[in-house]
C-alpha cells in the first residue's frame, strides 16, 4: 500500500536524532510515497523546502500558523511569497484561527489569516488551514475570501459544515484523533463526506494514532488512520490509501 502523508512537521526538533534514517530509509519502506511538510512561521517554511529540495517525495507548504504571528509584517508576506515561488511549494499554510491558546489577540489572527489567504489568491496555490475553536470564523473568513481550494487540517468542526466545505471545493484532513474512543464527532464527518474529498495526515509529531496515542508521532502510523477510515466507509484499506492518494495528488500537484 502507498500512502500520501498531506500533514506532517519533520522540521520539528523531536525529529532531530533520526530524522535523516526516517526520511532516507524507514517511511518509504513503509510506504509513504508523499510528504507534505507544513511550515508555522518563515524558519520552518524554509526548512520544509531545504527538505522538500533534499528528498524527491517531499513536499514543501509555507505560512504562519495562528500560533506564531510574533513579528507579522508585509515583510514577512514577501518572504513567503518569494518561498512559494520554489517548484516544490504546493501550498499556502498552515494558516488559520486558534480560539484555544489564544496566543495572540482575534482581531490580529483574522487579519494576518486573511491575508495569507490573499497570498494563496495571488499565488493561485491551495491552502492548509488551521482552525481551533473558532469554526464559524473560519468558515466566514475563508467563505469571503476567493480560496477554494485545499485541505481543512485535523479537522474538528460538525459534520453539517464539513459537508459546506466539500461543496466549496475543500478537502477534510483525517488524523489520528479518528481512532481516539470519544472520536464521535470525526467519525460522522467521516461518514458524512465522499472518500473522495477526504485527505489523510499525522500532524507528526502530534497527535499518534490509537495504538500509539501518546508517543511521538511519525507517517508509518497512517496505516491505523486509514484503517479506521475503511472501517467507517466500510471499504478496504487498500482503497482508502489508493483514493485519498489520488485526492492529494489532484489537489497538491498538478
Ligand atoms: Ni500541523
Amino acid at each position: 500500500m502507498k500512502y500520501f502523508e498531506s500533514h506532517a512537521h519533520y522540521d520539528d526538533r523531536r525529529f532531530r536524532e533520526d530524522r535523516e534514517e526516517l526520511l532516507k530509509e524507514l517511511l518509504p519502506a513503509s510506504g509513504v510515497s508523499h510528504i507534505i511538510n507544513i511550515g508555522c512561521d518563515v524558519k520552518s517554511s524554509e526548512m520544509s523546502v531545504r527538505m522538500a529540495d533534499k528528498y524527491d517525495y517531499i513536499y514543501a507548504a509555507v505560512g504562519v500558523h495562528p500560533h506564531e504571528l510574533y513579528d507579522m509584517s508585509s515583510q514577512t508576506i514577501e518572504k513567503l511569497r518569494k518561498l512559494s515561488e520554489h517548484k516544490k511549494v504546493v501550498a499556502i499554510g498552515e494558516i488559520g484561527l486558534d480560539y484555544h491558546y489564544d496566543t495572540h489577540p482575534r482581531e490580529y489572527q483574522r487579519f494576518w489569516f486573511i491575508q495569507q489567504l490573499r497570498l494563496a489568491e495571488e499565488t493561485g496555490l491551495p491552502v492548509v488551514i488551521h482552525s481551533r475553536e473558532a469554526s464559524q470564523d473560519t468558515f466566514d473568513i475563508i467563505e469571503r475570501s476567493k480560496v477554494r481550494r485545499g485541505s481543512i487540517h485535523c479537522y474538528s468542526g460538525s459534520a453539517e459544515m464539513a459537508k459546506d466545505y466539500v461543496k466549496m471545493g475543500f478537502h477534510i484532513g483525517v488524523g489520528g484523533v479518528v481512532t481516539f474512543p470519544n472520536a464521535k464527532k470525526l467519525v460522522e464527518v467521516v461518514e458524512a463526506i465522499p472518500i473522495e474529498s477526504i485527505l489523510i495526515e499525522t500532524d507528526c509529531p502530534y497527535l499518534a494514532p490509537a495504538p500509539n496515542r501518546g508517543k511521538r508521532n511519525d507517517s508509518s502510523n497512517l496505516k491505523y488512520v486509514v484503517e479506521k477510515i475503511a472501517e467507517i466507509k466500510g471499504l478496504t484499506p487498500e482503497k482508502v490509501a489508493e483514493i485519498t492518494k489520488k485526492n492529494a495528488e489532484d489537489l497538491f500537484l498538478k
